[in-house]
């Protein structure tokens, strides 16, 4: 079930980050920091536990950005990530946002999304003010990739099939 996080989440939520925060698989969010944005923040939860999250940030103007997508590696290549980013775009799309925008390692998973991929350089600048606290920030070697959201509100969001 995916599902908006609650408050008393936030720990648990940032130990799933912590698995991948070490090697710069996603960024390393303070607990105080996820609590206080928790209403960005999507679980997936099984038989009660916390098997998965991604929180959508949409603080800019036309933009929302799929961040701190994690998955338990006991429940890896079961749907769940796919599921939760179709939710944050279900979101972003709620929201009236024009374009989702996510950097990843994880391409295949966007691609089947449809997502495509870009330049980082087409990005706008204040995005990366976020990157000052990666690991890679000099050497950043994630892909950043794009989901335009304005030819979905015109039809049924449903229409976010896999594309294979
Ligand atoms: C990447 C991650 C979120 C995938 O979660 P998941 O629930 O296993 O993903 P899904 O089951 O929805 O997989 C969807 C597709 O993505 C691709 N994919 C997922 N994991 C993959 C892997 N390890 N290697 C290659 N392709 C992969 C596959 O095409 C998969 O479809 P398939 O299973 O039909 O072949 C998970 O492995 C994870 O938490 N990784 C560490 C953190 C990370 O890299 N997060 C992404 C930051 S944006």
């Amino acid at each position: 079930m995916i599902r908006p996080a609650k408050l008393e989440e936030a720990e648990a939520i940032q130990n799933l980050l912590l698995r991948y925060t070490e090697n710069g698989q996603v960024l390393y969010r303070p607990l105080a920091e996820i609590e206080a944005n928790i209403g960005d923040f999507l679980v997936a939860v099984i038989d009660e536990k916390i098997v998965g999250t991604c929180s959508l940030k949409t603080a800019w103007t036309g933009l929302a950005e799929i961040r701190s997508l994690c998955i338990d590696p006991g429940y890896y290549r079961q749907g769940i990530g796919t599921a939760l980013v179709r939710e944050c775009v279900e979101r972003g799309l709620a929201l009236g946002r024009e374009t989702a925008f996510v950097l990843t390692y994880a391409v295949r998973l966007f691609e089947k999304l449809g997502f495509t991929v870009v330049e980082k350089s087409t990005l706008p600048m204040k995005i990366w003010n976020d990157c000052k606290g990666c690991i890679h920030q000099e050497r950043c070697d994630e892909t950043a990739m794009v989901l335009p959201l304005i030819p979905l509100q015109k039809n049924d969001p449903a229409t976010l099939a896999e594309t294979g």
